[in-house]
């Protein structure tokens, strides 16, 4: 069972999302076991203040050390390892990919720090961050959503999280193709018709479809995907 910890300003947005639909589930089979830590919880003030302006001046406020030390100390209270993984997710950071969200399932606890306003200070990120990650290069308001997002990546790695049928099709980006069409009733919709091969009952005639769809698709929305996998890694890790 992989622990999971999420350290954040506004534990609301991360529960509410924790608590429904592949999350739920999972925590239910106890494949994970999620926490989420109010930053607040970690103050000593008696204005909870998390956050403060930037020495040497500047627009913004930036969270403050004291809070993600403290918290950091109980996440080494509970645990036997000395530099326990810590993810601050960050524009800066290394890019998620399909092969990054695989490389997480390695750790049997994953603990978050969710960033917000200006940003977080630098000791932090010295002393206690052990990775960083992006999701893409635009910026967000907080580490909540990509946060979100990173975990659920990851943990649909873990086996029986899936189905069986949802598990197949999260292989799209471990053989490089884009998913293609699918279909359900009914067959005819205000004109728009099922493709026959999907109503032949022929499986190899269907499988072969498929696999045409989705080369298809891939060269006309992703060629690069089909290009050169092993140049794009390289590419991926240096910006990394
Ligand atoms: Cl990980 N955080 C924020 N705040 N913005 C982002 C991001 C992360 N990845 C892309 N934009």
């Amino acid at each position: 069972m992989v622990k999971i910890r999420v350290i954040t300003a506004f534990p609301d947005m991360i529960r509410s999302y924790l608590s429904e639909s592949m999350f739920k589930k999972a925590t239910e089979k106890k494949l994970v076991d999620f926490s989420v830590w109010n930053l607040r919880d970690f103050t000593r003030d008696k204005h909870r203040q998390i956050d403060d302006s930037p020495y040497g001046g500047g627009a913004g406020m930036v969270l403050k050390p004291e809070p993600f030390f403290r918290a950091h100390d109980k996440i080494l209270e509970k645990s036997d390892d000395q530099k326990p993984p810590v993810i601050l997710p960050t524009p800066q950071g290394r890019k998620l990919s399909h092969d990054l969200s695989v490389e997480l399932t390695k750790f049997d606890q994953i603990n978050f720090f969710c960033g917000h306003y200006k940003g977080i200070d630098e000791r932090v990120r010295q002393n206690l961050v052990t990775q960083e990650i992006s999701i893409g290069d635009y910026v967000l308001t907080g580490g909540e959503l990509p946060t979100l997002v990173i975990i659920d990546s990851l943990i649909r790695h873990i086996p029986d999280v899936l189905n069986n049928y949802e598990s197949a099709q999260s292989d799209s980006f471990t053989d490089h193709l884009l998913e293609g069409p699918i279909y359900t009733k009914p067959r005819d919709y205000r004109g728009h018709k099922v493709p026959d091969v999907l109503l032949s009952g022929h499986h190899q005639k269907i499988k072969n479809w498929r696999k045409e769809q989705r080369i298809k698709r891939t060269k006309e929305r992703r060629k690069e995907l089909l290009d050169n996998k092993s140049e794009n890694n390289l590419v991926e890790d240096k910006n990394g």
